[in-house]
């Protein structure tokens, strides 16, 4: 479901008195429930989440780690997700029909998810089969709507991440010759440069227009990308990573794949969420970062390595909006309505698009 759909349909909204209620009671609040409910509940939090809420989370992780945790996630009765919306889609997928997933706030979507809808990526489809023939096979981001994984699992395709993209761009590149790449252009155009694909043969499909935007010969296409992106990733610039080198030249320039390709070639580094954790953990005390991904991971990082000195790569920089819906107040309520009997704001994927969006999921999941 699109944010536009979830924002029409009529949903929960927290009640007001919510939003005046002291911070420390409402922690203490939670805690309350959290020992109550014990094994009967999990909190998975994304590591772009609010440290308001992140000190809850059971587990904490990249998209990948959290897709790998529901998995293996047998046991517990409510899933209170502390991500975005698809996060808990996925959640819901790959969960038995017995455990209920719960989004704090409905309104905590991802405009990336948003830029592809299944009646657009069918239509491109059908010009590939005519462009291409039987030569493509789609891969989506995890960050898209259920129903564009169900899409990609009825052809043939997989699930990614940013920790495996390369990975499953690999794979995918033996199973066909060509690869439809979901939804964030950025993201595919970065990993297909890293494998030796160049530029030239990466076609782009607008979905607005529903056409390519590609000058060269169709032929040589071996990576369609489609034209979504981060609304947070792509406010890194070519003109802050010159600013940054100018006043500070010492300074390791790290960022996420999201970002454009101009922005990665410039950087000396570029990885998923856990990559970029992992390299400011390892780096050596006194070192300079200046990092080019979401704001509550960044200022996270700042806090947890005082040793080091880390900026964003955008002075300006906010947190990603819709992972910031999910505040104090909305986890506390949602508890709150689980504690007295009422499960609110559950995520249910239909069940053909389970069965279809599993088989995308676990060819990713099943990879060492
Ligand atoms: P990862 O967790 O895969 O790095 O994705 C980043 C992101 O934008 C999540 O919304
Ligand atoms: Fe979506 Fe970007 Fe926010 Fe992640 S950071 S939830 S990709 S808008």
């Amino acid at each position: 479901m699109s944010i536009l759909d979830i924002l029409k349909s009529s949903h929960n909204q927290m009640p007001e008195t919510y939003k005046h209620i002291p911070v420390l009671e409402m922690e203490e609040r939670v805690r309350k429930i959290k020992e109550k409910f014990g094994s009967m509940l999990f909190i998975p939090g994304h590591h772009y989440q609010k440290d308001e809420v992140i000190q809850f989370a059971n587990t904490t992780g990249d998209s990948l780690q959290l897709a790998q945790v529901s998995a293996k996630n047998t046991e517990c009765e409510y899933i209170v997700f502390c991500g975005v919306h698809f996060m808990a889609e996925t959640a819901d997928i790959l969960t038995s029909d017995k455990q209920k997933v719960i989004l704090p706030d409905m309104r905590a979507g991802c405009s990336m998810a948003d830029m592809a809808d299944i009646d657009q990526t069918e239509r491109c489809w059908q010009v590939f089969q005519q462009t291409f023939g039987d030569t493509v096979i789609p891969l989506t981001y995890v960050n898209s709507t259920a129903a564009i994984k169900a899409f990609v699992g009825k052809n043939g395709g997989a699930t990614v991440t940013s920790s495996n993209a390369k990975k499953m761009l690999e794979w995918a590149f033996t199973q066909k010759e060509r690869i439809l790449f979901l939804p964030d252009q950025h993201l595919g155009r970065n990993t297909a440069f890293d494998l030796g694909v160049p530029l030239e043969q990466m076609a782009v499909w607008n979905p607005i227009t529903d056409s390519f935007e590609y000058e060269g010969n169709t032929e040589d296409v071996k990576i369609i990308l489609w034209k979504g992106h981060c609304s947070v990733h792509e406010n890194f610039t070519v003109a802050n990573v010159n600013q940054i080198r100018a006043d500070e030249p010492e300074m390791n320039i790290l960022v996420h794949p999201e970002c454009s390709r101009e922005v990665v070639a410039l950087s000396d580094y570029a990885g998923s969420t856990k990559y970029i954790i992992d390299m400011i953990e390892q780096a050596q005390s006194g070192s300079k970062w200046a990092i080019g991904t979401e704001m509550n991971l960044v200022k996270r990082l700042i806090d947890n390595y005082p040793d080091k000195e880390i900026v964003s790569l955008n002075p300006y920089m906010c947190p990603c909006l819709t992972m910031n819906r999910i505040d104090l107040p909305h986890l506390l309520w949602t508890l709150e309505e689980l504690d007295s009997g009422n499960v609110i704001n559950q995520i249910t994927v239909d069940d053909t698009i389970t069965t279809q969006a599993t088989l995308a999921l676990e060819r990713m999941l099943q990879k060492p």
